[in-house]
C-alpha cells in the first residue's frame, strides 16, 4: 500500500467518447446503489438520481440546458458562431452518451436552521456528499468496465435541467454523469503526477 495509490482509484478516468451500445438498466441501478453508499450528513440521503437513457429524454435535457447556456454566452458577449459551436458540441456530448445519470439534491432529511449562515452550511454539506456519491458512482462504473465522465452543466442551470425532465420541484439537479462503454479510439487525457508537496501540508 505505501507508495501506491490503490489501482481502483487510478482506473477511473474521464472518458468522453462512447460506443453506441445501450447500458442495461440493471447495471445503471448498481451504479446508483454505489452512489447511495456515500457518506452523507447525519445519516441523511439528500440525493435523488435520474437515469436518462431514452433518446427523447436525453434530447430534452440537452436542449433545456443548452438553451440556457446559449442565453448566458450571448449575455457574456460571445460571438454567434462560437456560441453555436459550443452549444452544439455540448449537445452532441450529452445526446451521444448511452446513458446520463443526473444527481439532484433535496432538502429531505437535512436540518433546517433559522439563520442563513447555518442553512448555507447545511446545503454545503449536502453538496459535498453529492460529490462523494458521484465519485462512488464513477468508481463503480470503472469497476464494471463502464466509462464515465462528470459534466458540470446542471450546476449552472438546475431549474432548466429539472424542468426539461419534469422533475419534482424540490429535486435540484447538480451533477451529471455520462455513462457507457468506452470508444476504444478514445485516449484519456494525460494525467499529470500529483505534486504532493504543493497540495499537502502537515498541520
Ligand atoms: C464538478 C466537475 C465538473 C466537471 N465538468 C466537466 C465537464 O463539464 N466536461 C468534461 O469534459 N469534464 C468535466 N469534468 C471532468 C474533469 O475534467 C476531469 O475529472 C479532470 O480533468 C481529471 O481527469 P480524470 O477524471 O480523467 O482523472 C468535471 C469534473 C468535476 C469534478
Amino acid at each position: 500500500m505505501a507508495g501506491r495509490v490503490p489501482a481502483f482509484i487510478e482506473a477511473r478516468r474521464s472518458i468522453r467518447a462512447f460506443l453506441p451500445d445501450r447500458v442495461p438498466r440493471s447495471e445503471l441501478d448498481r451504479l446508483v446503489e454505489a452512489a447511495c453508499l456515500a457518506p452523507a450528513p447525519h445519516h441523511s440521503r439528500p440525493w435523488r438520481w435520474v437515469v436518462v437513457d431514452a433518446p427523447d429524454r436525453k434530447e430534452a435535457l440537452a436542449r433545456g440546458m443548452g438553451d440556457r447556456w446559449r442565453r448566458d454566452l450571448e449575455g457574456d458577449g460571445v460571438g454567434p458562431e462560437r456560441v453555436d459551436e459550443l452549444v452544439a458540441a455540448s449537445h452532441g456530448k450529452l445526446t451521444g452518451a448511452p446513458a446520463l445519470v443526473l444527481g439532484c439534491l433535496t432538502w429531505e432529511g437535512l436540518d433546517r436552521y433559522p439563520d442563513e449562515a447555518r442553512q448555507l452550511a447545511e446545503w454545503g454539506m449536502a453538496l459535498l456528499s453529492l460529490g462523494a456519491a458521484v465519485e462512488n458512482l464513477m468508481l463503480a462504473a470503472a469497476a464494471a468496465d463502464l466509462a464515465s465522465c462528470w459534466v458540470a452543466a446542471p450546476i449552472f442551470c438546475p431549474a432548466e435541467a429539472r424542468d426539461a425532465l419534469s422533475l419534482p420541484a424540490d429535486w435540484l439537479p447538480h451533477a451529471l454523469v455520462l455513462v457507457g462503454r468506452s470508444d476504444p479510439g478514445y485516449t484519456a487525457r494525460a494525467r499529470p503526477p500529483v505534486p504532493l508537496d504543493e497540495l499537502r501540508a502537515f498541520g
